[in-house]
């Protein structure tokens, strides 16, 4: 078994180039199956959720070549099964927008209920509720959400919750619908706006995306083309967490700056530096740090994608500060395994409260998701001594290069097996 040998506690200072969006990829590769031609799809990430969805696209039909290490040329024309292989579908939670892509293609889609990081209850209920509202009639046993869209048609999709994999599964199912949908309380998240970009530039007709209300005519259908999928907010936000932590100084580099909002703003309350470039964002310490709170909340808020890396950053600040989870029922698992080297976190519900300043403690931690790695990766560089973290497989579930990236800003990690 792998794992990271990071011996921390040295401020980070550098560069560091932000790579393609892994929740924009995972979206716009099972998108290219509405497309009639080929797609190229530059500055994808280089990373193991990639290859998954990769596989499953492979596995109806689809060719797929890579060019170099970021580039798909994705040939989905000759497409021969709406049915999703179930062993490769549990591996990760965008297996599901299989289901809006298949049904808008096929009329029909058999699809397995997805994996994915555990936060407590993940339902799907809002996707099934699109499904409907664009005449699809839904049914699902043990094995497979059965979408029959043989009335497949534009409707108006109230969503009750704010959803990004709603979103983009009603998106998906209706641009070759026949008619207009309009979906309400529709996801805002840059990613959002990729997709629907993506699919406009092969012809689709999508208002309205990065607002509540998107409109969407159907077309009879897309063509091939070239696209590049927008930087990664929350890989960015990850370097920046780290800088910070470490009271470094980091350019992050291939960034919208626009996107990060919501974390400079933080950065700012905090007394950290934060210059603004057209594409990059440096972070710097300047001086002793302030508690803050924070709350997470659907884009333009504060993304829950860095929560942990927030409150393992917030160890770091001398005062009291409380992280609220305002997206995810139960996202705050990744405590515990923390507490080994930093036991000052408690959690109350759906509140971090994080009393800062004392000195982080080196151990041996698991990565029990995507972005509680993330955050025990940041631990390890803000602590003085060494700390293995094992798990890596989630890590490299959104990571591109993470050891390299971090290793050229002059972090002692390295990459072993046991
Ligand atoms: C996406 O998940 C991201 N994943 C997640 O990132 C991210 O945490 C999340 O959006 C929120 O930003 C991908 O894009 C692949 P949601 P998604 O539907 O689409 C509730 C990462 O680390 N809900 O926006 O599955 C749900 O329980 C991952 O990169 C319903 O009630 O999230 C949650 O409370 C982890 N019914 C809230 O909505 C539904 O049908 C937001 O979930 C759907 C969701």
């Amino acid at each position: 078994m792998e794992k990271l040998l990071i011996n921390g506690g040295k401020p980070l200072k550098g560069e560091v180039m932000i790579s393609g969006a892994k929740n924009a990829a995972v979206a716009i590769i099972p998108a290219t199956l509405l497309v009639n031609g080929v797609c190229r799809i530059e500055n994808v990430p280089d990373i193991s959720d990639v290859d998954s969805i990769v596989k499953m696209i492979t596995s109806l039909g689809a060719k797929v070549e890579r060019e170099g290490i970021n580039t798909l040329i994705i040939d989905s024309t000759q497409l021969k099964t709406y049915v999703a292989d179930p062993e490769l579908a549990v591996k990760m939670r965008a297996s599901y927008y299989l289901m809006g892509a298949l049904v808008g293609r096929f009329k029909n889609a058999h699809v397995p209920p997805p994996g994915g990081c555990n936060f407590g209850v993940r339902p799907i209920d809002q996707h099934l509720k699109a499904f409907k509202y664009l005449n699809c009639s839904v049914t699902t046993d043990d094995d497979f959400v059965k979408i029959d869209g043989s009335s497949l048609s534009g409707g108006n999709v109230y969503f009750d919750v704010v959803s990004v994999g709603a979103t983009i599964n009603a998106i998906l199912a209706a641009v070759l619908a026949p008619g207009r949908t309009v979906l309400e309380s529709a996801a805002k998240e840059p990613h959002v706006v990729d997709l629907a970009n993506f699919l406009n530039s092969m012809g689709a007709q999508i208002k309205g995306a990065g607002t509540d209300v998107i409109k969407i005519t159907g077309v009879p259908s897309l063509k091939g083309g070239t696209y590049s999928i927008i930087p990664d907010q929350i890989e960015a936000g990850t370097y920046m967490f780290a800088a910070a932590a470490t009271r470094g100084d980091v350019v992050v580099k291939n960034v919208i700056p626009k996107h990060l909002e919501a974390i400079t703003a933080k950065f700012l309350e905090m007394g950290l530096g934060v210059d603004e470039g057209d594409e990059e964002v440096r972070i710097y310490a300047k001086g002793p740090l302030t508690a803050i709170n924070i709350k997470t909340m659907p884009y333009p808020g504060f993304p829950t994608d860095l929560q942990p890396q927030a409150v393992i950053m917030l160890a770091t600040v001398n005062g009291t500060s409380i992280v609220t989870e305002g997206v995810w029922e139960s996202r705050f698992q990744y405590v515990e395994q923390l507490a080994k080297m930093y036991d000052k976190i408690s959690v109350d519900g759906k509140r971090a409260i994080i009393k800062g300043g004392a000195p982080l403690v080196p151990a041996k931690v698991t990565a029990t998701d995507l972005r509680a790695g993330a955050s025990m990766v940041i631990a390890a560089l803000a602590c003085n001594g060494t700390t293995e973290v094992d798990g890596l497989r989630h890590i490299d579930r959104g990571y591109e290069h993470i050891v390299e990236k971090f290793a050229a800003l002059g972090a002692d990690i390295q990459r072993v097996d046991d």
